[in-house]
């Protein structure tokens, strides 16, 4: 008898332990989205939480944030911030169209509240996910004082940390999960600056300390020379090039196709482009919407490349629209030292949409008043429209190639996912599985598929000091999107500390 009531205080101390560690939430008074339009089911399967951080009291420099806790175990569950890129792109990208909570379904007719189901493969299954909108100026995030959305990486990077430091102090009882920064695209920049920030903040004491453990990166911008040499490579790989062309551009221009100057070189690569040029950028196996208006949006004196000129330029438009997500980077234009134009100043507001591109569903919901209030938003009277990819910022990139931040990440063991889908052209595989091994780290895990319900979903090769790539077979731009239930596993796994 005695030792049943001493194993029933055990377990009651246990209980009371466990839940103090965890109960002792101070999630912000009013932050939790109680009611999400457009959800029809009884309960939401975690609890949500969303609302502003300031990052700069005199500017009224806000940045938006919407956490999903983990739907398993969020007292122990990582933590992962997502960002998506641009720059300028909004991260409700990913919310809504990649691994978030819900999938959209369009309500019909245009700007009428879209349809929300459960995503069977969220990233919410095996984490909670901070998707943060940032710079000021993307998606719901703003300031008050406009000079802010003259920015860059480094800015960039220094208030997301604030951002971080100030939403940890909102949150402490996420200050012992393991803690991640993810994102795609221009966020290939994002990631390495801000975990930088990060490690730094750490190394300097700065309060609250974040349980940082590595980062993750998806079809990610890295460096100048790496990703602009990667296109002629992937299209020779694919079939889009011939061995002659392949073969006549590679001997003109010696590798080096992304400044080449000769104009041996130039018209090799004009053979390239006009082969490639009706694809779609972001998934090659894709159909791609297109309208004969864009063509007399965007000036022809401009100096972007013709093949980008050209950009859905065709006689047969396709009802088919999928999304620009971050830049459609002209071919062979890759992100450089300075200023970086935004895709509205290439394309010169094409009125209906970029080509490629339907962000209808995230629009319509994030634009609805309903939403924005339930999600504690700013209404669409106060900071304007919800955009995919604003043009409001002036951004430039200052931080250089990306390669000294991974060694430097790497080595101090903080540990890393490069991933490619393998059939995005915007930021082709090529470049990342060069700059990856470029990097000289000895190879513990070498070149072979990895698995989903027994098939292979992708190719993986594992480097010392916890760095990792892998391709995802068949998945674009946006890994998640294409490939929900593959990404979810390499996601989970890798997680968990799991080969993939
Ligand atoms: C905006 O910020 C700039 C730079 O700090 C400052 O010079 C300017 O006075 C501010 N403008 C307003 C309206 O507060
Ligand atoms: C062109 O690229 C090569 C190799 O990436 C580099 O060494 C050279 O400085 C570049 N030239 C210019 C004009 O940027
Ligand atoms: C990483 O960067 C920090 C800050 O710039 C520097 O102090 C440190 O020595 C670097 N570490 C490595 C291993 O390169």
């Amino acid at each position: 008898m005695a030792s049943a009531s001493s194993s029933f205080l055990l377990l009651l101390l246990v209980v009371v332990a466990s839940a103090s560690a965890w109960c002792s939430r101070a999630a912000p008074a009013g932050a939790q989205v109680t009611r999400v339009p457009g959800f029809g089911g009884a309960q939401l399967p975690s609890k949500h939480y969303a609302g502003y951080v300031t990052v700069d009291e005199a500017h009224g420099r806000r940045l938006f944030y919407y956490l999903v806790e983990s739907e398993r175990d969020p007292a122990k569950d990582p933590l992962v911030l997502w960002l998506n890129g641009g720059p300028g792109c909004s991260s409700f990208d990913g919310f809504v169209y990649e691994h978030g909570p819900f999938n959209f379904e369009s309500g019909g007719s245009a700007g009428s509240l879209p349809k929300l189901h459960l995503n069977p493969y969220s990233w919410s299954k095996v984490s909670s996910v901070v998707y943060l909108d940032s710079p000021a100026g993307v998606g719901l995030s703003y300031s008050k004082n406009v000079s802010d959305y003259e920015t860059g990486d480094l800015k960039t990077a220094a208030d997301s940390h604030t951002f971080l430091l100030k939403w940890f102090q909102l949150y402490p009882e996420f200050l012992n999960n393991p803690f991640y920064i993810a994102g795609e695209s221009y966020a290939g920049v994002y990631v390495p600056t801000l975990s930088h920030e990060v490690v730094k903040g750490i190394h300097e004491g700065v309060k609250p300390t974040i349980n940082f453990k590595g980062y993750m990166v998806g079809n990610g911008v890295c460096d100048t020379a790496f990703d602009g040499n990667a296109l002629v490579p992937f299209a020779h790989g694919m079939g889009l090039i011939s061995d002659d062309i392949y073969k006549e551009a590679n001997t003109a221009c010696q590798g080096n196709y992304w400044n080449g100057s000769s104009d041996k070189c130039e018209q090799a690569l004009s053979r390239v482009d006009t082969a490639i040029e009706g694809l779609n950028i972001y998934d090659i196996l894709e159909p791609c919407y297109h309208s004969k208006s864009i063509k007399q949006v965007i000036p022809q004196k401009s100096r972007a490349p013709q093949s980008f000129k050209d950009l859905g330029v065709t006689g047969k438009p396709l009802p088919v629209r999928t999304r620009m997500i971050g830049r459609a980077w002209p071919l062979r234009a890759p992100v450089k030292e300075g200023r970086v134009p935004s895709w509205q100043e290439l394309a010169v507001a094409a009125p209906s949409g970029v080509p490629c591109m339907s962000d209808e569903v995230a629009t319509a919901w994030l634009n609805n008043d309903g939403v924005r209030s339930a999600i504690h938003a700013e209404p669409v009277s106060s900071i304007g429209p919800w955009l995919i990819c604003t043009d409001k910022l002036d951004f430039r990139h200052d931080a250089g190639s990306m390669i000294i931040y991974h060694k430097n990440l790497t080595s101090q063991g903080y540990r890393a996912l490069i991933f490619s889908g393998d059939h995005d052209m915007c930021v082709p595989y090529t470049g990342t599985e060069a700059w990856t091994t470029s990097l000289g780290y000895g190879v513990v895990d070498s070149w072979r598929p990895w698995f989903t319900n027994e098939q292979v979903s992708g190719y993986t090769q594992g480097y010392e000091k916890g760095l990792t790539f892998a391709t995802i077979k068949g998945a674009g731009h946006t890994v998640p999107e294409y490939k929900p239930q593959e990404a979810l596993a390499f996601y989970s796994r890798w997680l968990a500390g799991s080969k993939l």
